[in-house]
């Protein structure tokens, strides 16, 4: 566990180094926008999503008796950060008074406590729309097929049938008592697997996996999807606030229905476990370079942060 720790800091250090080079910066009147986005995205958070879109194509290699070239690591990178950068929007706007209300994230004041609401809302916009910039670069992804494959998979899986539409259903669906585990099992797939299952697809994008190879990486990231979002909303009951960098009990105080609040902690704990066991269970099947990807569903399931 310490030695995937030490490789999931080292992947988040190359992401920071990515965002710190291109991110906007400057004088101009627009800068506080600048340190807005900057503020929320570089040196936090555990860059699991960037993680996964680089081991989904180092796996890809390994399985295909390659080497991973630079060129090709490079463009993983970019796009993995373009992805940290999403996420990055998606709790900005996560934390704001009008969703959860969350004055604390990654360990230092959320955006809107920081700067202001209006800043925060426009450093979300600003990170969305910078991530799809990157993407369309053709100094980040030299085929331009890959960009507009890679733009149109990572738009669906962000947009109102994805992440937003999960999150509008999150909100909408807090306090009622009677959502069942169908309908908690579709808002956790939405507003948090389809951006993670979303790295294994753009990966295999990437490195131009075989169909049957693309099909199991992205049945293995849904599964990390649901495990991850289950592991957080156990977190949430009952994890320590240092640790994890953001307030627990934000779910019960905002009366937001998941997991544990259906099942209680040791069922949701089992569930999560069972999703972490099919998802190793489907990367097992190729025999080689599995270890980082195994390593990450155990990790998701069994983390403190
Ligand atoms: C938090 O995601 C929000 C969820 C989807 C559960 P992470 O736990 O990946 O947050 P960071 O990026 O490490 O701060
Ligand atoms: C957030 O889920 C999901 C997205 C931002 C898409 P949560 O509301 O559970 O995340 P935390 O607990 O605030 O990190
Ligand atoms: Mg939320
Ligand atoms: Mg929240
Ligand atoms: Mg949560």
């Amino acid at each position: 566990m310490i030695e995937f720790q030490n490789m999931l800091e080292k992947n988040s250090k190359e992401i920071d180094r990515f965002l710190d080079s291109h991110l906007p910066t400057g004088n101009g009147l627009n800068s506080k926008l600048f340190d807005a986005m900057r503020y929320s995205s570089i040196n936090g958070g555990k860059k699991i999503r960037a993680y996964l879109v680089l081991e989904t194509g180092r796996f890809i290699g390994a399985i295909n008796n390659k080497t991973l070239s630079m060129s090709k690591y490079n463009e993983l990178i970019a796009v993995g950060s373009a992805i940290e950068a999403i996420h990055s929007y998606s709790l900005i706007h996560d934390d704001l008074p009008a969703m959860d209300n969350s004055p604390i994230r990654r360990g230092k004041a959320s955006n809107h406590i920081k700067f202001d609401y209006h800043t925060a809302i426009l450093a979300g916009d600003g990170l969305l729309s910078w991530a799809f910039q990157i993407i369309g670069d053709s100094n980040f992804i030299y085929n331009s097929k890959k960009r507009s494959d890679i733009s149109f998979v990572l738009a669906k899986a962000i947009g109102p049938n994805g992440m937003v539409g999960g999150q509008q259903a999150d909100m909408d669906f807090a306090k009622h008592k009677s959502i069942d585990l169908n309908q908690i099992e579709w808002i956790q797939n939405h507003k948090t697997g389809a951006l993670i299952s979303c790295c294994s697809h753009v990966a295999s994008i990437l490195l131009n996996a075989s169909h049957d190879q693309k099909s199991n990486l992205i049945d293995y990231a849904n599964h990390i999807g649901l495990a991850f979002q289950i592991a957080d909303d156990i977190l949430d009951l009952d994890g320590n606030e240092v640790s994890m960098g953001k307030p627990i009990r934000q779910d019960t105080k905002n009366e937001t229905p998941n997991f544990v609040t259906i099942l209680g902690k040791e069922k949701a704990a089992k569930r999560a476990l069972d999703e972490s066991s099919k998802a190793i269970n489907l990367i097992q099947k190729f025999k080689q370079g599995s270890e980082n990807l195994v390593s990450l569903a155990k990790y998701t399931v069994n983390r403190n942060n």
